[in-house]
């Protein structure tokens, strides 16, 4: 399995459809689910929850949980899906999920966390990865993160996702986690290269190729969620730049794919901003970005809103091309 450079898992952002999206770019990238909850990835509604096109593989769950029966039981289910990997999320901060105690709280529980793991990994034979943080609240510390991730990695653990930063679990809103608490790429490194066997994946604050290339010196992946939702044709030079592919679709060949994979899935009941939302930033730095938003919002972003009008955007699309050709 490659995770030389990964999206991240995104709530309200890497659905199906993202993923869809992102892999008509880049066939290299490993992608996330957003997190599920186990009791809604075992009691709720699987294909609408956890189904996926084959197109988005490779592809790993995450699931928020803390009860190892569940889990277990969500990691089979994983396996008897198709997906490549089920990943425990241990960073997330908000108040529900500390609530049902998962995410970062479980930092506090390192044997109940490795007890968890050591369920899911006896019960699939998909690679079992955690996704955590460096620290929480008044917990900065190497030692703590090294032994926490020691215990993990007894239990059957090979594979980490690092954010970078702590995170607090009182005071600050979900979206403060993810910018006040001060980036620390050098503990993750550090937890490298005390532990040269496991792979370290290196997440957060992450958006240019040269920085890329610097943290793969140190780590053997880098994960990246906003920088990628926010300009989705970064991709491309990813791609490009640490895959070593050489062609290319242009955004117009990927609106056009995207519009075939949009009329099916109208046809079977999906709506059209369900899939549009998440291609506002495909002409993120370019002219034309103005254009593009202004007919989504327009045209794609209702709950209503009418497949034949999508066949309209390819205008739009052809339109910046030439202009962004002849800028260039
Ligand atoms: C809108 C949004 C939703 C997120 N949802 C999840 C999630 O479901 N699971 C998770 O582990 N992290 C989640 N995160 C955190 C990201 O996976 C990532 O760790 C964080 O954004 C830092 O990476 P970045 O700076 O490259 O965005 C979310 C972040 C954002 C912005």
């Amino acid at each position: 399995m490659k995770r030389i450079v990964s999206v991240a898992p995104m709530m309200d952002c890497t659905d199906r459809h993202d993923r869809y999206f992102l892999r008509l770019m880049s066939k290299n990238v490993m992608l996330y689910t957003e997190m599920v909850a186990t009791k809604s990835a075992i009691h709720g509604d699987k294909k609408k929850i956890l189904g996926f096109s084959p197109e988005e593989k490779p592809l790993a769950l995450q699931v928020g949980g803390s009860d190892k029966k569940e889990l277990s039981e969500v990691a089979k289910i994983a396996e008897d899906l198709g997906y490549d990997e089920v990943n425990i999320n241990l960073g997330c901060p908000s108040k529900k999920v500390q609530k049902n105690m998962f995410g970062a709280c479980l930092m506090k529980e390192p044997d109940l966390v490795s007890e968890c793991i050591n369920e899911m990994i006896n019960s699939c034979k998909i690679p079992v990865t955690a996704k955590t943080r460096i620290g929480f609240d008044n917990i900065e510390d190497f030692d703590y993160l090294n032994s926490f991730i020691n215990k993990m990695n007894e239990a059957g653990c090979k594979t980490f996702i690092l954010h970078a930063r702590k995170a607090m679990l009182t005071g600050l809103s979900p979206k403060q986690n993810l910018n006040i608490p001060k980036l620390n790429y050098e503990m993750v490194y550090k937890i490298k290269k005390e532990n040269p066997n496991l792979e370290i994946i290196i997440n957060g604050g992450i958006s240019k190729i040269l920085d890329i290339k610097k943290h793969l010196k140190s780590c053997d992946g880098v994960m990246i969620g906003r920088a990628i939702y926010q300009n989705p044709y970064l991709l491309i030079d990813i791609e490009r730049e640490i895959f070593k592919v050489e062609n290319h679709p242009s955004r117009e060949e990927v609106a056009k794919k995207l519009l075939q994979y949009l009329e099916k899935e109208v046809k079977l009941g999906t709506k059209v901003n369900h899939v549009m939302r998440h291609t506002v930033g495909l002409y993120h730095g370019q002219i034309g970005s103005k254009n593009w938003k202004r007919y989504l919002s327009d045209n794609m972003m209702a709950r209503d809103s009418d497949f034949l009008k999508a066949k309209h955007i390819m205008t739009i699309v052809q339109n910046n091309e030439k202009a962004n050709q002849i800028n260039q």
